[in-house]
């Protein structure tokens, strides 16, 4: 990450252009509406962007705090709101998704196609005994049968639960067991580097044995050699043969929608409820207004598999409830060249692009070259999120992706936060790069010290959110204590949510982002926990302790470095890098493989015996680790950092 310095040094202003500002979906009197009375403004937001079957009375009920209920006694049906008033308004050749698999094989999806899949698969799944309230794992690659079964899922009031593809069998078993998903929809594989990778498989292992799912839905789509169980059924069997008429059921507003698992400080991941009226009317809100969403006539990309929050709410439920065009892609930016998003762009006349820095700073070290021989001409909106986005990177962005003209917005928030929390907002605000700036209008963002008092300009903090918003998590599935124990907990007194990220204030008032200030690590824009890679590798039989730490890196941000003890039995294993960091990949998913691992004698503890992770962490940057007169044992640290020295 930028170091602060720089960032204070940071002056350069972009101005929105007359032009773009007078053409704005947003406009100033957004920010005076929410601040004159903030509950009216989401009222009247939710109901000029959604369908409500019974319209609501009562917007906030915040009586059993922290568990909120927005627009509580309306009721609604996510899946009619993201397809059907569509149609019926007279859109329905209206594309809904420009989907392009990585061989390059394509497909076009228009609103009428799409509901029409819909109502056929919601009624697949209820004669499979999917109902209101049963949970549904959904383990498939970036493809179209990915947001139909999302959206026949909710159609029926039930709760989908994605698990990125990414995962291995054991983190897919886990979040299975946890939600007690009675249906599991995958795919035989899914097309990944030019190469189809299986994905039933791990989803046979995932529910072997005891296991509270019933059914498993299998699309066809790599076309590779799968083992059949008698638990499985082709989607194309069941699906294509319902009937494609469907009554969509007005369900509560507070109905849940879905469940998304995301790394904490533990071990053990947690299940991040979500549900359905504030969640939509925020995520709706939000792709409209901070992506300037003309839904006629613009084409909006984000480049987030499904399998992620981000996924979840700007490839899926905003883009839909608002009507818009998206583009899917199913495979990696470089493959089969590194030009793939480009080319992307120009054969699909993005307009709006929503992407994550890592992503941006490895095309910056491919260079300027590659996104040249394509037509960009038609971005008009570029969008980041997942991690603090570096200066440079944002100038090159605008710059070579953008045509030195595209606002640039940089987006704040979380899996838990459900929709963006904190952005300029395009044709209104003078863009700062690196900083995510301002909140959104009618979200109540604060910097607090370590008592929740707020600091001033051009001092830093923690982030908290100090008004609850619409399409804010309603708790830990499963865990009530554990939701109230990690968010709510630390600013009790103000009624904050704590973030767990650190954030400061420039002399403008700006707000500045800097990264995570718990055990969580940012890889890649996908959050990791130490806890839990760290248990993975004392899961590995030759493995006695163990201790992981992110350490900066030029690409993704931060990078997963290990520091193992072994076991005296095992003192002599052979290649003991390799094995453990591919028994994190197997154990979690790939994305968890430490980039180093390295086998220490000891590890630097305190005199109470808690791991010095900031130490580890200085070294695995090449910081001179300092001041060590707390450590139980001063010898351990020049131990561990001869070893680092000596290491390839
Ligand atoms: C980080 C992704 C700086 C942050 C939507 C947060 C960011 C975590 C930004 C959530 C940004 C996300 N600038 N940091 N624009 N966006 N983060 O749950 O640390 O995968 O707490 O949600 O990513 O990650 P998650």
């Amino acid at each position: 990450m930028t170091s602060i310095d720089n960032l204070l040094h940071e002056d350069r202003r972009f101005p929105p252009g007359p032009e773009f500002a007078a053409a704005a979906i947003a406009q100033p009197r957004l920010y005076e509406e929410a601040a004159s009375d903030r509950l009216a403004f989401w009222a009247d937001q939710s109901r000029r962007l959604l369908h409500w079957n019974e319209p609501f009375t009562e917007v906030l009920d915040w009586s059993a705090a922290p568990v909120a209920k927005w627009f509580g006694d309306g009721k609604l049906n996510v899946a009619y709101n993201c397809l059907d008033r569509h149609v019926l308004a007279g859109h329905g050749d209206r594309v809904a998704y420009h989907w392009e698999g990585e061989p390059g094989d394509a497909r076009t999806v228009t609103y009428a196609e799409l509901t029409s899949e819909v109502k056929k698969a919601a009624n697949a799944l209820a004669a499979l005994g999917v109902g209101q309230g049963d949970r549904v794992a959904i383990y498939l690659p970036n493809i179209p049968e990915a947001v139909v079964a999302m959206l026949a899922v909710a159609r029926l009031g039930a709760i989908h639960s994605v698990v990125f593809g990414g995962f291995s069998a054991e983190s897919l078993r886990a979040r299975i067991d946890d939600a007690q998903a009675r249906l599991v929809i995958t795919a035989d594989g899914g097309w990944r580097k030019g190469k189809v990778f299986p994905l039933k498989p791990t989803v046979d292992a995932a529910v072997a044995g005891e296991s509270p799912v019933e059914h498993v839905l299998v699309v066809r789509r790599g076309e590779n050699e799968v083992e059949w169980t008698d638990k499985d059924l082709w989607w194309h069997d069941v699906v294509d043969a319902a009937s494609n008429e469907h009554e969509a059921e007005a369900f509560e507003a507070e109905n849940p929608l879905f469940i998304l698992y995301t790394s904490g400080t533990t071990g053990k991941p947690k299940g991040i409820l979500h549900t359905s009226g504030g969640y939509l009317t925020q995520v709706a809100f939000t792709h409209e207004n901070v992506f300037d969403l003309h839904p006629e006539t613009d084409v909006f990309w984000c480049t987030a598999d499904v399998g992620w929050i981000t996924g979840h709410s700007y490839a899926v439920y905003g883009p839909l409830a608002n009507g818009a065009t998206s583009v899917m892609y199913e495979g990696t930016p470089d493959t089969p060249h590194p030009g793939r998003w480009w080319e992307l762009i120009e054969k699909y006349k993005v307009s709006i692009f929503y992407t994550a820095p890592t992503a941006i700073r490895s095309f910056m070290k491919l260079g300027g070259a590659i996104p040249a021989k394509f037509d960009l001409t038609s971005l008009r909106v570029l969008g980041s999120v997942g991690e603090p986005i570096n200066p440079e990177a944002w100038v090159w962005y605008r710059d070579i992706i953008g045509g030195g003209k595209t606002p640039i917005v940089d987006t704040w928030w979380q899996t838990e936060t459900g929709a963006i929390m904190v952005s300029a907002l395009p044709g209104i605000t003078t863009l700062k790069p690196g900083s995510a700036q301002v909140p959104v209008p009618g979200i109540s963002i604060a910097i607090v010290d370590d008592d929740g008092t707020p600091v001033g300009k051009d001092e830093g903090g923690l982030l908290v959110i100090t008004e609850p918003w619409p399409a804010m998590l309603r708790g830990i599935w499963g865990d009530m204590d554990r939701y109230a124990e990690t968010y709510w907990s630390k600013f009790a007194d103000q009624g904050y949510y704590f973030a767990g990220d650190g954030a400061r204030y420039d002399r403008d008032g700006d707000i500045w982002l800097m990264g995570r200030v718990d055990d969580v690590m940012n890889v890649s824009g996908h959050r990791l926990s130490t806890a839990e890679i760290e248990s993975a590798l004392v899961g590995h039989a030759a493995v006695a302790e163990a201790a992981v730490v992110g350490a900066h890196d030029e690409t993704t941000g931060q990078a997963v470095v290990a520091f193992v003890i072994l076991r005296s039995e095992y003192a002599e294993l052979e290649d003991a890098s390799t094995e453990l960091r591919a028994h994190v990949a197997t154990a979690i998913g790939a994305i968890a493989r430490p980039r180093e691992l390295y086998v220490v004698a000891e590890l630097p503890k305190t005199r109470s015996g808690k791991i010095m992770r900031r130490l580890l962490q200085d070294i695995a940057e090449g910081r001179d680790i300092g001041d060590t007169t707390t450590l139980a044992d001063t010898s351990v640290m020049s131990i561990i950092s001869d070893k680092y020295a000596a290491s390839p």
